[in-house]
């Protein structure tokens, strides 16, 4: 049995007070969007069909490969959003599945006791609902007096006694897609102007069918975001959320509420992560590090025990047994193999540091392979650039660069070879040779 997801994101949620489409708002890195297509996909293993409307070309640009679009204009209401994904799924799918673009807490497990429920239904309707004490705004689920559904209010029409009920539609339907087709046909408009997706409901019951009702364990998955402030505590949520699982999976935080954690990160049992560290994009940090304080990763391979302090890491390898910081910053395709050591205020951009580097104090390796063992003394700068192309340098094993040199590339350095402290060095050095001064010139041979 196939299911297919319709998420709805038409809206421009005007209360965001925003100038891109609410959808498009980040929660930990990605748009909150990206979450409703991630948890439908996970539980249907379809792509799911996303409704756009207000600047839909922005949505679709920055999602456009997880999900199908259809546009709906003008917006007349959520039955008329679903509706316009009729002609892209009518006798594709035998089950479909509607939540909005705008509640990125809803977990695919949820969604998955929701369309399992539907499927071992009789009735075309399955609804998930649930029980909360602030009503904020949404539909409320009447029952008959065998609590049979009957019908879901919108709180605008609702009666006063039916405001007193307490049992809310969350807006996450499971339906029988052939029937919902025809239902959408015979949505009347509402006192509002709006073709409302609740209305099949009423149409269900009066075709003496029932609707089902699957209450949500947890409330807060349904929290809609509306404006800013929703945006923080769902952030704060998810931000909980994910925390906690790694927690529980052997990761200890020492300060949950100051870690944030991206969804595409993996991180390795016993590594210990200290107050105000960022994990984000697609990361992957291995078992036993030591991570902040005060620390970014993004976008980078961290291998197991590697110490990170005060540092910012972007784009990178780094193997393991690998120490950086404080103030370390290593920039995209920053290789750093294992047991490198890298101090104070050092800068690595595009370069191999090999098995036991050392990096101690402030210097800049930019477009440069270092082989093993080297050491490279405090203030070294590869002058990579020179003012239009940027050179290479390659420094051989064992070679010892002295406090302040400047290797002015395109330079090779050859194995165990050494700089004295404020060379320029210019020219290529050959092996085991000491070269000094400005510009560097050879002194000796070196046993
Ligand atoms: C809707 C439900 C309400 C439920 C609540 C849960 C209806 C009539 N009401 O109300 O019972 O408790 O959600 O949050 O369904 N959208 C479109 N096109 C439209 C209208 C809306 O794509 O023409 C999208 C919005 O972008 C949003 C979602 O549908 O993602 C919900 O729309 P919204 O107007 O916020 O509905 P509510 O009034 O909150
Ligand atoms: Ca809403």
């Amino acid at each position: 049995m196939k299911t297919t997801s319709i998420i709805l994101a038409a809206g421009q949620g005007t209360r965001m007070r925003s100038s891109f489409p609410k959808v498009l708002h980040p929660i930990l890195g990605q748009p909150m969007l990206w979450y409703a297509i991630a948890a439908s996909r996970a539980v249907t293993q379809e792509t799911p069909v996303v409704v756009v409307g207000y600047d839909a070309d922005r949505v679709k640009e920055a999602l456009g490969q997880d999900a199908l679009f259809v546009h709906q204009e003008p917006q007349l209401g959520t039955g008329h959003a679903v509706k316009q994904a009729d002609s892209v799924l009518r006798g594709k799918t035998d089950y479909v599945l509607v939540t909005y673009g705008d509640m990125p807490l809803v977990t695919t497990e949820t969604l998955k006791r929701l369309v399992d429920a539907q499927q071992a239904h009789d009735g075309p309707i399955s609804v998930l609902t649930a029980v909360a004490d602030d009503p904020r705004g949404f539909g409320r689920i009447v029952r008959d007096a065998n609590g049979s559904v009957l019908a879901i209010v919108e709180e605008v029409q609702a009666s006063p006694e039916q405001l007193t009920i307490h049992e809310l539609n969350t807006g996450v339907f499971c339906f029988s897609a052939n029937w919902l087709w025809d239902a959408l046909e015979h949505i009347e408009l509402s006192p509002k102007g709006e073709y409302y997706l609740t209305n099949v409901v009423e149409i269900a019951v009066s075709q003496g069918q029932s609707v089902q009702a699957i209450r949500v364990e947890d409330a807060s998955e349904m929290i809609g975001i509306n404006t800013r402030v929703h945006l923080a505590e769902a952030s704060a949520m998810m931000q909980q959320r994910i925390n906690r699982r790694w927690m529980l999976a052997g990761v200890t935080i020492q300060d949950p509420r100051s870690t944030f954690i991206e969804p595409g990160v993996a991180i390795g049992g016993d590594t210990v992560i200290a107050p105000n560290t960022h994990l984000c994009g697609e990361t992957k940090i291995g078992q036993a590090c030591q991570l902040g304080p005060n620390t970014v990763v993004r976008d980078s391979l961290i291998g197991d025990r590697c110490e990170l302090f005060c540092s910012v890491v972007e784009h990178a390898v780094l193997e393991d047994d690998v120490d950086v910081g404080p103030f370390g910053h290593l920039r995209k395709g920053a290789h750093l193999a294992s047991g490198v050591h890298m101090g104070n205020f050092g800068e690595v951009k595009n370069s191999y540091l090999g098995p036991g580097a050392k990096l101690g104090h402030f210097s800049y390796l930019g477009d440069a392979t270092i082989g093993s063992n080297v050491n490279i003394g405090a203030g070294t700068i590869t002058c990579n650039f020179d003012g239009a192309r940027k050179h290479a340098t390659e420094i051989g094993d064992d070679v010892f660069i002295g406090s302040d040199t400047m290797l002015v590339a395109p330079l090779k350095v050859g194995k165990g070879a050494r700089t004295g402290a404020g060379a320029v060095v210019t020219k290529d050095v050959e092996e085991k040779t000491l070269v000094v001064g400005m510009p560097a010139r050879a002194i000796r041979k070196l046993e």
